[in-house]
């Protein structure tokens, strides 16, 4: 196929605070459906997808785990590629913000930017959300001083900052806006941005932190950071080598074609963005697409409010290319959805096993039954036949105009037609019939033909979207020539040789007992939730996951570990930490200060007069500057635990041996 030019596709970077749910998947199916529909149409594409590293939730949660930052965001990084992998999430490149290409260019941009006047010194006052790493003003803040994106509450921050004086380029984003119909879709995000937050005035954007230091130094004023939207926004280009010595791929693809965003994010990609590439002299990408959330019971799915769906689950359960049909095939994309598992598991049974599965396996039966196994020749057309393939044939252009439009959901519609016209089609002609009578021999033919050609179709049609699906059905249906894979095959009818040899196989998608099925589900999702971001490509766990075998120690070893029951006398909540609890304990005469982790499965006051085990002679550690002496044992895993607790009025100061 011709080369139709490049196309730049990236997906937001994730923050590696955890580990990523289905809402993420989401977007990231969306992004390799489309970068695999355009390499099939011919295009020479690069997509891009990373991580979002820095800042000060970051900070926090290694802080809680004591661990370094960068040891961290590491692991959770090395889970999100296990991710991928599984969901055959075929990027061109990763980036972190922590990989050196990548900081030294967010050095450069800043300092230029500065220099050239963009970016002053002034200081800082107002609200933060540390969960959204968003600055909000008094006027934007929902009632009761909480976020206006995520609802939960801001703290009040001061501090001396650098600002990007984003309010000198208002006028001409809005210009540029209004004349780029195309820039931001869907375009009811374009009105909103123009009316919530252009044309009542832009504030001028704070770019550095001094409150943290998980983050690109400013080179020039040590002591600040940069702050994260500048550093995470330019990796869509500092990923290509632009400000580097080889800039040859930035060349290559840039301006992007589309950058793909959930909508909570979209203020950001088209109004800072751009005026950070227009002061920057550099081009601007072709378009942001916005798209809508995954929600549960009406709210967005996300970590903090408890609701995810581990995508993990769900593709060792049903197999990741019927999970990567159901999010694009469910909704609408742009528009919110409603994730049930009951919603998923009723679409797999009604498109995928009996819909396409069972067209597979009936045609191919009909063929071993009816011709030995050889697809056979096409005679005389009837209307139904021409009608069937008019429809085929219209297809492809169908689809592609779809797509173009980011719209998943139609486009799999369309197929889904052919496949719905193809079983209409078999019971319309009834094979078994026309096989009873040796005259309608050369019909039974044409009809079974025409199934084989259309299956084969459907099978290129869906392979963007089911990237493991057409190899199966090309298997059953003896295809095994690259040229009747491609995109190109699809034009004319009839590429399907005669004689081809088919096999039947194993069925496509087996049936799903639903009622079951759901409660089989809810179990594996209950075991499997509190599984650590490491092991986010690990298979589905029947039990609780087996943790690695650590090498064995004499008991001279274990004699070094002074353990001791302790008594907890007092019990706070550490200031701006989700985690943490201070807990005052007592262990005979001796009065120690220990921070746990333990502050999403204990409240203080339940804490008070508890007995726990203590490791009385760890090395003391501080985090928010309190000095820890002593870790308090549980067991279970990072989410889910309980801690340990004596069987017995033993007195504390006890030795636990
Ligand atoms: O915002 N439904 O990272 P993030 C649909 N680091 N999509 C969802 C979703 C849901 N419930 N939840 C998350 C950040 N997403 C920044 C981005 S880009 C320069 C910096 C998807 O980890 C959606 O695409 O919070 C959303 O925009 C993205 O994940 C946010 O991921």
């Amino acid at each position: 196929m011709a080369d139709k030019g490049t196309f730049y596709i990236t997906t937001p970077i994730y923050y590696p605070s955890d580990k990523l749910h289905i809402g993420h998947s989401y977007c990231s199916v969306a992004a390799d459906t489309m970068a695999r529909f355009k390499r099939l149409t011919g295009y020479d594409v690069f997509f891009l997808t990373g991580t979002d590293e820095h800042g000060q939730k970051i900070e926090r949660r290694a802080q809680e785990e004591g661990v370094t930052p960068k040891q961290f965001v590491d692991r959770i990084v090395a889970g999100i590629k296990d991710l991928w992998k599984m969901m055959d999430v075929e990027y061109s490149d990763f980036i972190r913000t922590t990989d050196k290409r990548h900081e030294a260019v967010v050095q450069k941009i800043f300092r230029k930017l500065y220099e050239q006047g963009d970016i002053y010194k002034g200081e800082y006052e107002g609200w933060y959300c540390t969960p959204c790493e968003a600055h909000w003003t008094q006027s934007q803040l929902k009632e009761g001083k909480l976020c206006p994106d995520c609802g939960r509450p801001v703290e009040r921050v001061r501090e001396e900052s650098y600002f990007f004086r984003t309010s000198k380029y208002q006028d001409w984003l809005i210009q540029y806006i209004q004349e780029h119909p195309d820039f931001i879709q869907p375009p009811s995000r374009a009105n909103e941005m123009l009316a919530n937050f252009l044309r009542p005035g832009l504030q001028d954007l704070c770019v550095s932190r001094t409150s943290f230091t998980w983050g690109v130094p400013v080179d020039f004023d040590p002591g600040h950071v940069v702050y994260v939207w500048i550093d995470a926004l330019s990796n869509y280009i500092t990923a290509l080598g632009w400000g580097s010595d080889d800039d040859a791929l930035y060349r290559k693809y840039w301006p992007a074609d589309i950058h793909l965003v959930g909508k909570e994010i979209i203020r950001f990609h088209t109004i800072y963005w751009p005026i950070m590439l227009k002061a920057l002299g550099l081009p601007l990408p072709k378009q942001i697409f916005g798209h809508g959330w995954l929600v549960f019971g009406g709210e967005k799915m996300s970590k903090s409010l408890g609701n995810v769906v581990d995508p993990v689950v769900l593709c060792n359960r049903y197999t990741s290319d019927a999970i990567r049909y159901f999010l694009m095939r469910e909704m609408p994309f742009g528009a919110d959805g409603n994730f049930t598992n009951e919603a998923l598991l009723t679409r797999m049974n009604a498109d995928l096993a009996n819909d396409l599965g069972n067209l597979v396996s009936r045609t191919v039966a009909m063929i071993e039954k009816y011709f030995d196994g050889r697809v056979p020749a096409c005679g005389e057309t009837t209307d139904t036949d021409r009608a069937l393939r008019t429809l085929a044939e219209g297809l492809a252009a169908q689809v592609e105009q779809n797509m173009d439009a980011l719209q998943f959901s139609l486009a799999l519609a369309e197929i889904w037609k052919l496949v719905g016209e193809c079983n209409r089609y078999i019971d319309l002609n009834a094979p078994w019939l026309l096989a009873r009578n040796e005259a309608e021999r050369p019909r039974l033919g044409t009809v079974l033909y025409h199934l084989a050609e259309c299956v084969r179709r459907i099978a290129v049609l869906i392979a963007p979207f089911m990237p493991r699906t057409p190899e199966r059905i090309f298997a059953q249906i003896g295809v095994t020539d690259a040229g009747l894979k491609t995109w190109a095959s699809l034009q004319g009818f009839g590429a399907l040789e005669p004689g081809t040899r088919v096999q039947k196989g194993e069925a496509l998608f087996p049936r799903i007992d639903i009622p079951k099925e759901l409660e089989a589900l809810a179990e594996a999702e209950k075991l499997r939730k509190p599984g650590d971001a490491a092991a986010q490509g690990a298979p589905a766990a029947e039990t609780a996951p087996a943790a690695p075998d650590k090498p064995t120690i004499t008991i001279d070893d274990f004699a070094k570990l002074d353990l001791r029951v302790a008594l907890v006398t007092a019990c706070e909540r550490v200031k701006k930490s989700d985690k943490l609890l201070q807990l005052t304990l007592k262990v005979g005469a001796q009065t120690r200060t220990v921070l746990s982790g333990i502050a999403g499965q204990y409240t203080p006051e339940e804490m008070v007069g508890k007995k726990v085990v203590l490791l009385y002679n760890l090395a003391p550690r501080k985090m928010r500057g309190i000095e820890s002496q002593g870790m308090v044992l549980a067991a279970g895993d990072h989410d889910t635990f309980r801690l340990l607790a004596i069987d017995g009025d033993i007195p504390d100061g006890s030795e636990v041996s």
